[in-house]
């Protein structure tokens, strides 16, 4: 397969249906681009006027094997056959409890699973568990990450003001602190420097606002995702790590976005060489079908039967969809991830020197962030009109932070497809 676009974009059919949409749908809707998908094979999505687009943006990071995986397919129906919903809060069931199982394996053993619907859930129930069992009201975030929109974790995102604009009070007790971007360091600071003023201005807060005996746990995104697919600083996790370490403050990995295989390890955490006290996945966990899981160290299972529950979360064809995603990121799609993410870094880093806006290119495995503009300016104009050539092409991107555009498809891309899109990016690079 191949992009194809044979209409003028919206097509007809597509035109039609966003027309309905403007009359029904809640206003709160983004539309990035007017693309309205009719079906998926592999890492194409085809629209409703018969246009083939390139997908580089896998229903935001979420579609790991790509769509109507065989394998995947297999599970759902062999498992809608025997029982949708039962509900696990209420009672234990497979291939929910194998699932937990090898959620667990994974990070060696010792930790518990709480399973829920969405990111915002698996970050919210993270909240619920941290306050509840350290009895400490504060919770840290950075500056420029999203950890969802519920209020509670609404109250941690900090990628937008919009996003927060109208909905205050948030939760109290919630303080950001400046993300090390090396790329546009905040504090003033160096970019080679910019891990330690981060570290030291967290010390500051811990000395002037904040008493660290009071903070809970530091939610962290490993790499942040909305907020441009930013990669902190070589060992800069590690320190942050030992330093929350000193003061009894849990570590919560936001892995919604970046685990689940996607930049080449199951867990982004994996390259940093350290263990966080709790983890949330969800996107790319069952391959499109909503779930996520809050994974925490058995020491922090103090809260009782009641505490938390869901109806949903759990849910059995859900869960065979990730076990299927997992058996598949198992067999070779992480390995994938890695090769075709590096190959697609390298050669993303060789148009930067054609094409000077294009300011960073920056992540790991096929978490990929370009940066328009300078240190010192940034170009969402660029960015904005780079997304919207590329969907004319027949290549689905999306923006992320103030000037960034990600890539992030399906994990199964082969190197001849990333081919298709690089192809597709020199043009509108030579466009712009
Ligand atoms: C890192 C991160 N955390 C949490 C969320 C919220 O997830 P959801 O949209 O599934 O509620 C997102 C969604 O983009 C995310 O990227």
């Amino acid at each position: 397969m191949k992009p194809r676009i044979h209409t003028p974009l919206p097509g007809p059919k597509a035109q039609a249906l966003l027309e309905r949409g403007q009359a029904v749908l809640s206003t709160s809707y983004i539309r990035p681009y007017p693309f309205v998908p009719a079906r998926g094979q592999g890492v194409f999505l085809e629209d409703v006027d018969g246009n083939v687009f390139l997908d580089f943006m896998a229903g935001i990071a979420v579609n790991t094997t790509g769509y109507a995986h065989p394998r995947v397919l297999e599970a759902v129906r062999a498992q809608a056959e025997r029982f949708a919903h039962v509900c696990f809060s209420d009672f234990t069931h497979e291939p929910t409890l194998s699932l937990a199982e090898r959620l667990v394996g994974r990070l060696g053993g010792g930790y518990r699973v709480f399973f829920g619907n969405s990111g915002t859930e698996g970050i919210e129930a993270a909240i619920k568990l941290v306050r509840h069992h350290t009895g400490r009201p504060y919770l840290l975030a950075f500056t420029g990450a999203f950890h969802g929109r519920s209020l509670g974790a609404l109250s941690l995102t900090a990628s937008k003001s919009a996003y927060r604009k109208g909905f205050s009070p948030l939760l109290p007790g919630v303080v950001h602190v400046p993300f090390p971007n090396p790329f546009r360091p905040p504090l003033g600071a160096r970019p080679e420097e910019v891990g330690k003023a981060v570290l030291e201005y967290l010390e500051h807060l811990f000395r002037t606002v904040v008493p660290p005996e009071e903070v809970a746990a530091f939610f962290l995104e490993p790499i942040q995702g909305e907020g441009g697919y930013l990669v902190p600083p070589p060992g800069f996790i590690p320190e942050l790590k030992a330093l929350l370490e000193r003061y009894g403050i849990l570590l919560v990995a936001d892995e919604v976005q970046s685990g689940a295989g996607r930049t080449g390890h199951f867990f982004a955490l994996e390259h940093e060489g350290v263990k966080a006290d709790v983890y949330v996945l969800a996107k790319g966990l069952a391959s499109g079908y909503p779930l996520s899981a809050l994974l925490f160290r058995e020491e922090l299972a103090s809260w009782r039967p009641g505490a938390h529950g869901t109806t949903f979360g759990g849910q059995a064809v859900a869960a065979a969809a990730a076990h299927a995603t997992l058996d598949l990121l198992e067999a070779g799609l992480m390995e994938n991830a890695r090769q075709v993410g590096a190959y697609l870094l390298r050669e993303l880093k060789a148009m930067q020197a054609r094409f000077p806006f294009l300011g960073d290119v920056r992540g790991r495995g096929l978490m990929i962030g370009l940066d328009f503009g300078t240190q010192e300016e940034e170009r969402p104009d660029l960015r904005d009109k780079a997304v919207e050539l590329a969907f004319k092409k027949g290549l689905l991107l999306l923006p992320a932070g103030p000037s960034a555009l990600r890539i992030a498809p399906p994990l199964i891309l082969k190197e001849e497809e990333a081919a298709m899109g690089l192809e597709i990016l020199e043009a509108v690079f030579q466009a712009l």
